[in-house]
Parts: structure tokens; C-alpha cells; sequence
């Protein structure tokens, strides 16, 4: 199907999926400590609540696509999400974005505290490495494909990664900020983890290099789709709907504030058509995450 369909609700596949990503989750949490309980409850609280799911299912769909079975991905769909339930721990900081809700329930500092909310992010991110790497010893990948993954993820992470948007994002997006500063930090914050589930998981189904390619150019169109839609909800979005306030980018420069409305609801579907198109040399074998392009787009939270 094209990337035409207009829908605001997730395709029955995203929640079908659901279930594959809570099991993969379970079995890839860091084993509760005698000694650290609190913290055990603070990392699992992180990953609870109305969380899409997205990138994990990301991940999957590339393997269906690319006919492996989910279990050669569940580590990484696990992964994913806990680097990216770790991104929003500490995006939602008194010293970050400072928000109080998340996922439908108070952030995961309004609970448990500061020290603990960095202590679950912290150990979340250092989790999501291990988990790759050990989930590539089990499944027998060829060694220079998990040392790929192991370096990619920590760069979609560290000082050019996340780390380097969340801050610019903070400290530059000022009034004025440039469309260039602009997809800078979405590509950043947002986009190189998008990029992550979609190529992550196509080296471990073997995707040879026109199906990487592909699968590339959808991620990164999806990947900045994905923020200044966000932006666009924080905009327009209903808090009750997002499971987050809205609003909390006025003293921020986004695409919205650069361009307009209606130029960045432009930007979202040009992205989200030229991510449709990277699929063309799979046919209709992309239909679900075509689908996914066409939630993305017209989500309402
Ligand atoms: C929110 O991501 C943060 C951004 C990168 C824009 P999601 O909208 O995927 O959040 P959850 O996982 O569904 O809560
Ligand atoms: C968050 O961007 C990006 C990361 C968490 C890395 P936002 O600050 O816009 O995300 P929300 O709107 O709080 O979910
Ligand atoms: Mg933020
Ligand atoms: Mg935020
Ligand atoms: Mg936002």
C-alpha cells in the first residue's frame, strides 16, 4: 500500500507486534540485585506506560522483510528500547525538558527521585550493549557484524550521537536557530536511533547492499519525520492523548517555529513520501512498514 492512507490510529499489526516487544523486553532486563532493589523498580518503571513501541517494531519488521524469524532480532528490538526509554528519562529531567508525566504516568524522577532516574538511565544505556553483544555471541553472528552493532549503538548514544542533539537541542535552538542546527539535532537525538533498529537489524538478517540502502533512506526519512511531528504535537497535540504535557517547546526553535505550520506538516509528508519510495525495490513484502510511514505521519501521539 502507499504511503497515502490517512490514519491517526496504529496500523493492527504495531499492536500485534506489541506483545513479540514486552517478551523481548522481559527477557533482556537487567537481572534484579539483592542490593539495589530500588533501582531494579526504577529501570522497570522506565520502560512501563503507553510507550509506542516503535523502534523496537522497527526492527522486527526489517527481519519479516527480509524473511528471518524475530527471534535473530529480539535483542536488539530490546536494545532500542532501552536506549531509547533511557533518552526520555533523562530528556525529562528538571535540568533537560523538565516534565513531569511520561507515558501516561508521572516521569520516572517525579517518582523515584533524580539520582535514581539518571542511576535506571545510566544502567538502561549500559544494558542495551550488553545485550547486543551478548545476544550476538548466542545467535553466532559473524564477529564483524557485532562489533559494527556494538560501535553503532554507542555512537547512536555518545558525544556525536544523542548526547551531542540533546544538548544542542538545550543549549543552541535559541530564537534564529538555522534549518541546518535544526536537522542537526533531530538527526541526533532522534533520527540515528531510528537508524539503528532499520540497519541493525537488516546486517543481522544478511541484507546485501541495495537492501541496506534502502533500508537506510527510509530510516533517516522516518527518523526526522518522526521529531518534527513530534514538534508539530507539541504544537497541536492533546496532553491527555500524548501522555506528556504539550507546550514545552515554546522556549525552544523547532521547524514549527521556523517555518510555519503548515511548512513543517509539508516537511512531515515530504519526508514520509521519500521513505516510501526507499522501499520500492521490495514491493509489496514492505506493506507493513509502510503502513508505520503512513502512522507516523498522521499519529496524534
Ligand atoms: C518521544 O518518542 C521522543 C522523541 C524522540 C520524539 P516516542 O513518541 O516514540 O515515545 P514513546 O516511546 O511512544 O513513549
Ligand atoms: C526527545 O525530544 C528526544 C530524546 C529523548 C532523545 P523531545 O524533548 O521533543 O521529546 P518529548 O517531546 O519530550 O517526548
Ligand atoms: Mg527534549
Ligand atoms: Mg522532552
Ligand atoms: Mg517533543
Amino acid at each position: 500500500m502507499s504511503a497515502k492512507r490517512s490514519s491517526s490510529s496504529p496500523p493492527a499489526f504495531l499492536l500485534e507486534r506489541k506483545a513479540l516487544v514486552e517478551d523481548a523486553i522481559a527477557r533482556h532486563l537487567p537481572p534484579r540485585s539483592a542490593h539495589a532493589p530500588e533501582l531494579d523498580d526504577a529501570i522497570r518503571y522506565a520502560l512501563s506506560g503507553s510507550g509506542k513501541r516503535v523502534r523496537p517494531v522497527l526492527a522486527f519488521e526489517a527481519a519479516e522483510l527480509l524473511k528471518r524469524p524475530p527471534a535473530r532480532v529480539d535483542f536488539l528490538a530490546a536494545a532500542v528500547e532501552f536506549i531509547h526509554s533511557a533518552s526520555l528519562v533523562l530528556d525529562d529531567l528538571p535540568s533537560m525538558d523538565d516534565a513531569a508525566k511520561r507515558r501516561g504516568q508521572p516521569a520516572v524522577h517525579a517518582k523515584f527521585g533524580e539520582a535514581l532516574a539518571i542511576l535506571a538511565a545510566i544502567a538502561l544505556l549500559m544494558r542495551a550493549t550488553e545485550v547486543i553483544a551478548q545476544g550476538c555471541e548466542r545467535n553466532k553472528v559473524a564477529r564483524d557484524v557485532a562489533m559494527d552493532l556494538i560501535a553503532m549503538a554507542s555512537a547512536t548514544v555518545g558525544a556525536d550521537g544523542m548526547a551531542a542533539g540533546q544538548w544542542a537541542d538545550l543549549a543552541k535552538m535559541g530564537a534564529g536557530a538555522s534549518l541546518t542546527t535544526i536537522e542537526f539535532v533531530h538527526r541526533r537525538k532522534t533520527g540515528r536511533l531510528f537508524e539503528l533498529s532499520l540497519r541493525g537489524s537488516a546486517l543481522l538478517c544478511g541484507a546485501h547492499d541495495a537492501e541496506l540502502a534502502a533500508l537506510d533512506a527510509y530510516g533517516k526519512n522516518l527518523g526526522l519525520a518522526f521529531q518534527v511531528k513530534d514538534d508539530l504535537l507539541d504544537v497541536e497535540g492533546d496532553a491527555d492523548a500524548l501522555g506528556k504535557p504539550a507546550g514545552k517547546d515554546r522556549e525552544k526553535t523547532t521547524f514549527v517555529d521556523l517555518a510555519g505550520l503548515e511548512p513543517a506538516r509539508a516537511l512531515v509528508r515530504e519526508l514520509i513520501a521519500t521513505a516510501s519510495d526507499a522501499l520500492g525495490l521490495f514491493g509489496k513484502r514492505a506493506d507493513r512498514l509502510q503502513q508505520l510511514a503512513v502512522y507516523v505521519r498522521d499519529r496524534d501521539r
